[in-house]
């Protein structure tokens, strides 16, 4: 298994050395397990002048998989575009043909408190958003910002092909089968044609999955639900752009972004492998992030990419059962709890394991 190791920015170094930790047991037991570290990001554009340079272009390419801590940070917001450390994850994610994007939403018993929505609105919440991630808005030409008639003019575009669409509606009704048997599509087929033409696809394929239910909702419907009524969704399949934004309102339902990951998959499960949050600039360097999101992260690599369910279920566990005994970082603490830092949540995760 060789696993490309991007640490990134802010947090990123921190909460990916705890993941490596966790991989670094199974490798103990015998698994063959090559990690190598390359730069992307805001780190890169200091080394390199490139978000995403040629060494790590090269390291990716060659790797199964890659474990990603977090890019960006106020120093960089400024640049040109090429040169912002965002650009390097949309260039990774484009060439390596992440069009999958798996985001779970799950609510963990013990932190049902964490959530800002009432308990008996988000209690055993489960969500799985699927989101396209190499199409859209993100990626459409023609774009820019240029005089027009003597003003400045700003324009995106969106699209999808009919392909696109339809291999990501195929991914949505495949993880589907392993859960609760329910699809619900987001578009915004009301005003854009672009999605209408989702909608339709989405219809197409269902044809293919008569055991999972299809449903359709609109995105801007879609965000109010999702506060409004939660647990009705099992999992949501929307675009790029729409995907972004109900992506991060589902997993604030959790209350706890800090124990999201990610898993951003190619058409033959290579993957990339995140955490939902960010670099988190203010706490960067401190040893308070909380690692479990990568951690988790590293889990669903061993589930999609290695097809190692058993000892994905098995760091799965040993998180459950940290949170049971009361160990948290900052951003999930509560009262009568034990504080710990970065590097003692991820030791605890290892001592359970
Ligand atoms: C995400 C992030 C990225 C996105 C940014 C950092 C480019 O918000 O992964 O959701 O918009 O896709
Ligand atoms: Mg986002």
């Amino acid at each position: 298994m060789k696993i490309a190791v991007l640490p990134g920015d802010g947090i990123g170094p921190e909460i990916v050395a705890q993941a490596v930790k966790v991989m670094n047991v199974l490798k103990s037991e015998g698994m063959k397990i090559e990690t190598e570290e390359a730069l992307l990001g805001g780190c890169a554009v200091e080394a390199a002048k490139d978000p995403f340079p040629e060494a790590t272009q090269k390291l990716v390419k060659a790797a199964d998989a890659v474990l990603l801590g977090a890019v960006g940070g106020p120093q960089w917001d400024t640049n040109p575009r090429e040169l912002r450390p965002e650009r390097g994850l949309l260039r990774i994610r484009k060439d390596l043909g992440l069009f999958a994007n798996l985001r779970p939403a799950i609510l963990y018993p013990e932190l049902v408190s964490a959530s800002t929505l009432k308990p008996e609105v988000v209690a055993g919440l489960d969500i799985l958003i699927v989101r396209e991630l190499t199409g859209d808005i993100y990626f459409g030409q023609p774009r820019g910002i240029e005089i027009r008639n003597g003003e400045r003019y700003g324009f995106n575009t969106m699209h999808y092909s009919e392909s696109e669409i339809r291999r990501i509606l195929h991914v949505a009704f495949g993880a589907a089968r392993k859960r609760n048997r329910k699809v619900c599509s987001v578009d915004k087929m009301n005003v854009l044609e672009c999605t209408q033409l989702w909608h339709d696809v989405a219809d197409e394929v269902a044809k293919e999955y008569p055991d999972v239910q299809l449903t359709h909702m609109l995105v801007d419907n879609a965000a109010m639900q999702l506060v409004k009524n939660p647990k009705q969704f099992d999992v949501m399949v929307t675009g790029n752009m729409f995907g972004d934004i109900l992506s991060d309102e589902a997993s604030m339902l959790t209350g706890s972004i800090g124990m999201l990951p990610s898993a951003s998959l190619d058409q033959n499960n290579k993957g990339l492998y995140e955490p939902s949050h960010g670099s988190a600039p203010d706490i960067a360097g401190k040893d308070l992030a909380n690692p479990l999101a990568t951690i988790l992260s590293a889990a669903m690599m061993l589930r999609y990419t290695f097809a190692d369910e058993a000892n994905a279920s098995r760091i799965e566990n040993a998180v459950r059962k940290v949170l049971q005994q009361g160990i948290r970082t900052g951003d999930i603490y509560e009262a009568g709890m034990k504080k710990v830092s970065c590097t003692a949540m991820g030791d605890a995760v290892v001592a359970m394991m």
